[in-house]
C-alpha cells in the first residue's frame, strides 16, 4: 500500500494552521443590515413571516442604527412600509419631501452621520397595486413614466441626505437617468446601488408582507421587468448595462440560490459587487432555527461566508446585526 505525499489533511489538523490558511474571513465590516420604517413613535410592529423582524418607527431606527453602529456594520438599507392611506397610482407619497423615507433619512443622518445609508428607489410600497412602477390599462408596468417617477424619488431622498440610492425597479435605463439628475442637482457624492440581476423570485414573499405591496399583485406578478430564474448571461447584460450608465456598486438578488450568477458578475466586471440575503432566505433559515433543526447561529455564518467567498464585497441580510455580535463574540 502506497501512501499521499499530499495530504490535504495535515492543515486541517490543528487550529492554527486552519486559520492561517483560511481564504475567506467574513467580518461585520462585509455586512449591511435591512430595516423597515413605519410611521408612530414608540412602534415596532412584527412581521409574522420574519420572526425577529418588525417594521420600526423612527424613534425605534435610531435605537437601530445605533446597535449597528456599535456593532461595526458600515451601513444599512432601508425599506418604507407607509400606511395604506398615503398609496396611490402615481406613486406620489415616493418623492414627498417630508414623506415617511424622506423623514426617517434626515433623522438618522442626523444622528448617525458615520453610518452609510441606503435608499431603496421603486414604487411598489406606494402603488395601489404593488408594482414597482406605473401601470397603463392593461395593468403593464410602463418604463419610460416610471423612470420619470423613479427620478423624483431618488433626487428626494438625496435631498433628505441618503448616500446610496438603491433602484430595485428593474427598468431599463433608470441609472442613467438617475445618474444625470442627481449630477444635474448637483448630488455628485450621491452613490447608486444598482439592483442589477434581480430575479422574479418566490423568495421575496415575506418582504411583500412587511411593506404591504403583496394585496393586489396581479397573477402575472413581476415577470415583466424582473429576470427569468432560468438565466444568467442576461445578468451580466443586465450588469454591464448598468455600469455603462453610472452605477457605483452592483448587486444580486436573490442570494443563495443565485451564487453562480454572483460569481460570474464578480468574475467578469470586478465591480463592487453586493448580494441581498431575501426575506424568504431570512425566513427559511430562521424557521428551521425556531424547529430546532439546523443551529442558526453556525448556519447563518456559513451562508453569510459563502457570500464573500463566491465575490461579494457587502451583503445585506436581515441578520447583519445578530451575525455582527456573533462574529464580535468570537
Ligand atoms: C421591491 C423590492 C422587493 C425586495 C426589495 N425591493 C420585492 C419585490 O421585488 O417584490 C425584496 C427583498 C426581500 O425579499 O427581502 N422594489
Amino acid at each position: 500500500m502506497s501512501y499521499p505525499a499530499t495530504r490535504l489533511r495535515r492543515m486541517r489538523h490543528d487550529a492554527f494552521s486552519r486559520t492561517l490558511m483560511r481564504e475567506t474571513v467574513l467580518t461585520p465590516g462585509d455586512l449591511i443590515m435591512v430595516a423597515f420604517v413605519c410611521e408612530g413613535s414608540d412602534r415596532s410592529e412584527p412581521v409574522a413571516s420574519m420572526p425577529g423582524v418588525a417594521r420600526l418607527s423612527i424613534d425605534r431606527l435610531e435605537t437601530l442604527a445605533a446597535e449597528c453602529v456599535a456593532a461595526g456594520i458600515p451601513a444599512l438599507a432601508l425599506f418604507p412600509a407607509p400606511g395604506d392611506g398615503v398609496k396611490s397610482e402615481d406613486a406620489r407619497e415616493a418623492w414627498n419631501p417630508e414623506g415617511l423615507m424622506q423623514r426617517a433619512i434626515r433623522v438618522l443622518k442626523r444622528a448617525h452621520p458615520e453610518l452609510g445609508l441606503i435608499g431603496d428607489v421603486a414604487l411598489d410600497p406606494y402603488t395601489t397595486h404593488g408594482q414597482d412602477g406605473l401601470i397603463d390599462e392593461h395593468g403593464y408596468v410602463m418604463n419610460e413614466p416610471t423612470i420619470v417617477a423613479l427620478t423624483r424619488q431618488a433626487l428626494a431622498q438625496a435631498a433628505a441626505g441618503i448616500d446610496f440610492v438603491a433602484p430595485s425597479d428593474m427598468m431599463d435605463g433608470r441609472i442613467g437617468a438617475i445618474r444625470a439628475a442627481l449630477e444635474q442637482a448637483g448630488h455628485i457624492h450621491t452613490r447608486i446601488l444598482a439592483y442589477s440581476a434581480k430575479y422574479a423570485s418566490s423568495f421575496y414573499g415575506p418582504f411583500r408582507d412587511a411593506v404591504g405591496s403583496a394585496g393586489h399583485l396581479g397573477k402575472g406578478g413581476k415577470h415583466t421587468y424582473q429576470m427569468d430564474i432560468g438565466n444568467s448571461d442576461e445578468a451580466l447584460r443586465e450588469v454591464e448595462l448598468d455600469i455603462a450608465e453610472g452605477a457605483d456598486a452592483v448587486m444580486v438578488k436573490p442570494g443563495l440560490p443565485y451564487l453562480d450568477v454572483l460569481y460570474r458578475v464578480k468574475q467578469r466586471f470586478g465591480m463592487p459587487t453586493f448580494v441581498y440575503q431575501v426575506s424568504g432566505e431570512y425566513a427559511m433559515l430562521k424557521a428551521a432555527a425556531q424547529h430546532g433543526w439546523l443551529d442558526e447561529k453556525a448556519v447563518v455564518l456559513e451562508t453569510l461566508t459563502a457570500f464573500k467567498r463566491a465575490g461579494a464585497d457587502a451583503i445585506l441580510s436581515y441578520y447583519a446585526l445578530d451575525a455582527a455580535r456573533w462574529l464580535r463574540a468570537g
